[in-house]
């Protein structure tokens, strides 16, 4: 290719990629509703919804999955989680269970990354509402499809004639 066959094909190449840039500004706003927000535009605010009463049975809930962080049975409100003082080991703590009668930690909260095993709580495992979240009876904002495992093994398992 000459210079100027090599001009000419760049020069359409240019001018290819900014019709299709222009084309891209000229569509129209994309439609987004985010079932968070609502059909509220983005520039005005939301008239929040009243925050559902935490749940307080003292029923341990179902894991989801067996490495899933069991969700707190029980309220949280105001207790201290910081450097000088962690209100959930003050019952969690393998020492203190037998007066508190609370589940003490599983090993896992005792180990460094690389599995060693300590005499305290690993720091990773410190602050507890990084993972354990205490629940509301309220309606998921986001649907989803996931299905347990023993369901899905079921399935599988099954006879061919029970099979959907
Ligand atoms: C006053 C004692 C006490 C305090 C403080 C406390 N818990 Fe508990 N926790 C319990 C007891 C007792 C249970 C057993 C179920 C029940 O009675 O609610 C429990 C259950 C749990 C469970 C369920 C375990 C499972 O196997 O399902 C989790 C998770 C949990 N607590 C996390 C926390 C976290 C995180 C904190 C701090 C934010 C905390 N707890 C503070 C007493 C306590
Ligand atoms: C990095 C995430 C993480 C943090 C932080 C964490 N946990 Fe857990 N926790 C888990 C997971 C995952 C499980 C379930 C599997 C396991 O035992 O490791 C669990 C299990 C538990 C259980 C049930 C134990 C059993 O044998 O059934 C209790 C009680 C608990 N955690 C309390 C706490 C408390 C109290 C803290 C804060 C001191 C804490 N956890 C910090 C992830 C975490």
């Amino acid at each position: 290719m000459n210079v100027r066959a090599t001009a000419i094909a760049i020069a359409i190449v240019i001018a290819i990629g900014s019709a299709l840039s222009s084309a891209a500004w000229a569509a129209p706003p994309l439609e987004v509703e985010d079932p968070m927000r609502g059909p509220t535009p983005i520039a005005e605010e939301t008239n929040p919804p009243l925050i559902s009463p935490i749940e307080n049975k003292d029923i341990k809930r179902m894991r989801t999955y067996s490495m899933q962080p069991p969700t707190i049975p029980h309220k949280i409100d105001g207790y201290q989680i910081d450097k000088n003082y962690n209100r959930c080991l003050a019952c969690h703590a393998r020492v203190n269970t037998e007066e508190t009668q609370a589940p003490p930690l599983s090993v896992t909260h005792y180990m460094d990354r690389d599995s060693n095993v300590l005499a305290e709580v690993s720091p990773r495992r410190y602050f507890c509402v990084q993972c354990h979240v205490p629940q509301a009876e309220a309606k998921p904002l986001v649907s989803n499809t996931y299905e347990d495992i023993d369901v899905i093994l079921k399935r599988l398992t099954a006879p061919a004639s029970q099979k959907k």
